[in-house]
């Protein structure tokens, strides 16, 4: 054992790494890629396969994206650049050396309190949800670079404090970056930090966001937003678990985890060239999809309970939500998710007179097919007005003619095409 806690075990290639693996406990592999008869790739499938608990780390070319991306398919854990230096390359070795302990320490623990305090937040019981829910406690003690995937307001930001709750980071730092918002001027000095007198009105010398999460989770969100000169700064960093602050010559090491996530595809946006494909696969080494709530209208009882408790104030007579409300939320499409399910309950409590939510407690398009007067005493704007009306002469239309497309178009006095089209925006099924 060396003064830094690690062993070493030294292989002169693939067959001889094979034959130590099977008489040694081994926690990490540093593989090379270029190696006489049997080459890394495949060295690193046959650890895969055999020894699944051994952490594979390749050690790449600068700039081989092709073989980085093979090797992630492949299962490796991690990627070093053969021309880092020696120290950067401990540095990795150390941090991985941490990871297992917190994971064996979690493991211990199977600590039921974490994954309460995780979980009671994150609402839905859908199998979808819980299919989410046991990816993040899989995934969430691991170090691993999670892109979190999903439409606007589906939850993204709580999947991620999820993870990081779910880590043995979770006492540490969890910074939240919107990289959406911050200008560009500005946004390397706010995440690498400046020295004193690095630019004009730098008076102070600055952290930045990453060294502010040192021991704790950094949040990318909107990582699709990064200009392009930043991917490149981005990629270094994780790489090399290293910050270069504006204006200072030299880097520091940091212990961050990173988290992004973006609503849209991002792997589309790298096949357009908008974003490095390099740094695509370095942030998602696991990709979480968050489903929309339209896909888990089964999360609605519990969803509406959630917000109705947690909205409710003292004076609100509501206790609950009739039964043809609950049946208006779960037809709607939710374009806004969850985010937008929480405005409506707000905007609802406003309106009651309880007991229970009533149908005209919504906005008036959720309330097509029930209630049948267009609630106009809440300014909406004209267009949602208008298609609020529409929506029920198409639904009085498909009433009259017991559901015939045909006839209702008839009816309406609009072509079948349009009425189809007219469905579809409104999702009438
Ligand atoms: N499953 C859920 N259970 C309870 N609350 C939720 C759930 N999903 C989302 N929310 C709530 O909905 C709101 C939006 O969630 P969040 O900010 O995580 O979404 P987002 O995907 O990051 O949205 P955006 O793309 O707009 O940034 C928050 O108030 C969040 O607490
Ligand atoms: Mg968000």
């Amino acid at each position: 054992m060396r003064p830094d806690g690690l062993s070493l075990l030294e292989a002169n290639g693939g067959a001889a790494a094979l034959e130590i693996l099977s008489a040694h406990h081994v926690d990490l592999a540093l593989v090379d890629v270029r190696m006489p008869q049997m080459d890394g790739l495949e060295l690193l499938q046959r650890i895969r396969s055999s020894y699944p608990d051994v952490s594979v780390i390749m050690m790449t070319s600068y700039g081989d994206t092709a073989t980085v991306v093979q090797a992630v398919k492949a299962g490796a854990t991690d990627f070093i650049e053969k021309d880092v230096s020696v120290e950067a390359i401990r540095n990795r070795l150390l941090q991985a050396k941490k990871f297992w302990e917190l994971e064996r320490d979690n493991r211990a623990l199977k600590s039921q309190a974490v994954s309460s305090f995780t979980f009671d937040r994150l609402i839905g019981e859908s199998p979808s949800m819980a299919r989410l829910k046991e990816v993040i406690s899989q995934v969430g003690p691991s170090d691993a670079s999670v892109l979190i995937e999903g439409e606007t307001g589906s939850g993204k930001e709580l999947v991620a404090q999820a993870l990081h709750h779910q880590s043995g980071r979770r006492t540490g730092p969890f910074i939240v970056v919107d990289c959406g918002s911050i200008s560009e001027s500005l946004i390397e000095s706010e995440l690498f930090g400046h020295v004193k007198g690095a630019y004009t009105g730098a008076h102070e010398s600055d952290m930045g966001l990453f060294r502010t999460a040192e021991g704790g989770t950094v949040f990318l969100d909107e990582v699709g937003e990064m200009p392009m000169f930043l991917q490149v700064k981005l990629l270094r960093v994780i790489q090399e678990r290293e910050v270069r602050p504006v204006g200072s010559a030299r880097s520091q090491h940091v212990d961050i985890r990173v988290i992004a996530a973006t609503n849209r595809r991002l792997e589309e946006q790298v096949k357009r060239g908008g974003f490095r494909e390099d740094l695509f696969y370095r942030l998602a080494v696991v990709t979480l999809a968050v489903p929309p709530l339209r896909e888990r209208s089964g999360d609605m009882p519990l969803l509406s309970a959630f917000f109705l408790k947690r909205l409710r104030t003292d004076s609100t007579a509501v206790i609950g939500v009739a039964p043809e409300t609950m049946a208006c939320l779960e037809r709607h499409v939710w374009p806004g998710n969850v985010r937008e399910l929480e405005n409506v309950i707000r905007r609802a409590l406003v309106l009651s007179k309880g007991p229970l939510l009533q149908p005209e407690d919504l906005p008036p398009d959720f309330r097509h097919g029930k209630s049948r007067e267009v609630e106009l005493a809440v300014p909406e704007t004209t267009t949602d007005r208008m298609e609020s009306y529409e929506k029920e002469a198409v639904l009085n239309a498909l009433e009259k003619s017991g559901g015939s497309r045909r006839q209702a178009a008839r009816l309406l006095g609009i072509g079948e095409a349009t009425l189809y089209r007219k469905l579809r925006a409104f999702d009438i099924k």
